[in-house]
């Protein structure tokens, strides 16, 4: 939603079925689809499967963690071949698995509840082939933070904390086309509308450039020309 945000026409593709997907959707595996059909679009993001990096999971054992594949290198192996601009998106147990990762946070677009309640879902995005620039800052305060992360409302047994419920969920995340399991996977549209803006951006900067060298280019042209006319000119 937030490439669309940004002007971008999205086209989506998962392995499992996504009846509330807003945009075009194709089931299949992402990799077989980006070495298909990357080359096609101007820009890629993938959001592998987080669970080998996950907090969550890291807390089950090392056994748990491996049982998930870390999707990451084959994915980026598949993205890089494309030579298109590509963002690997992920959780902060997968940061290193990043390169030079830049951290979009809900507080820095004012993401929450109307009581304060913060979303601060720290997600970091590998940029390739454009440069994101600097982020907004973090600005999180002392209240609870929404967690958007397994069953939805109801008390925790561990520190009787309550959990928001899904419908709180889908307002701090800004999302209300998904059920609270969709939702856990999810990114806010907030960030990746920055990052879609930061590419239109990026994309400008450098059209402008180019333009620049063309009239550059034309004036010099314009010169050597007027030059031999003159040279002709006193020759006749
Ligand atoms: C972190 S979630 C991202 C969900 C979604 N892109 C979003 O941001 O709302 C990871 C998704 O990867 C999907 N997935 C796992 N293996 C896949 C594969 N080989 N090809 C395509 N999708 C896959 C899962 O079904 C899951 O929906």
């Amino acid at each position: 939603m937030g490439y669309h945000r940004a002007g971008f026409e999205v086209v989506g593709v998962d392995i499992a079925p996504q009846s509330h997907y807003p945009f075009e959707f194709h089931q299949g595996d992402a990799i077989e689809y980006i070495v298909e059909h990357g080359r096609e679009f101007d820009v890629i993001h993938a959001s592998p499967p987080c669970q080998a990096h996950s907090v969550m999971t890291k807390r089950w054992g090392q056994e748990v963690v491996s049982s998930h594949i870390n999707l990451i290198p084959a994915t980026r192996a598949a993205l890089q071949a494309t030579g298109k601009p590509y963002i690997i998106e992920n959780v902060e147990g997968a940061r290193d698995e990043l390169i030079r990762p830049v951290m979009l946070c809900g507080t820095m677009f004012g993401l929450g509840l109307k009581a304060g309640n913060q979303l601060r879902r720290h997600r970091y995005f590998e940029c390739w082939g454009f440069e994101p620039g600097l982020t907004p800052t973090c600005k999180h305060n002392k209240k609870q933070t929404v967690l958007v992360c397994g069953n939805s409302g109801g008390r925790s047994r561990r520190d009787g904390c309550m959990f928001h419920t899904a419908d709180e969920r889908r307002k701090a995340m800004d999302i209300d086309w998904m059920t609270n399991a969709e939702l856990v996977q999810a990114i806010p549209p907030a960030y990746t509308e920055w990052i879609g803006r930061r590419i239109v951006a990026a994309d400008t900067e450098y059209s402008e450039h180019i333009e620049e060298k063309e009239v550059e280019f034309l004036r010099e042209e314009n010169e050597r020309l007027r030059q031999q006319i003159e040279e002709l000119e006193r020759r006749i």
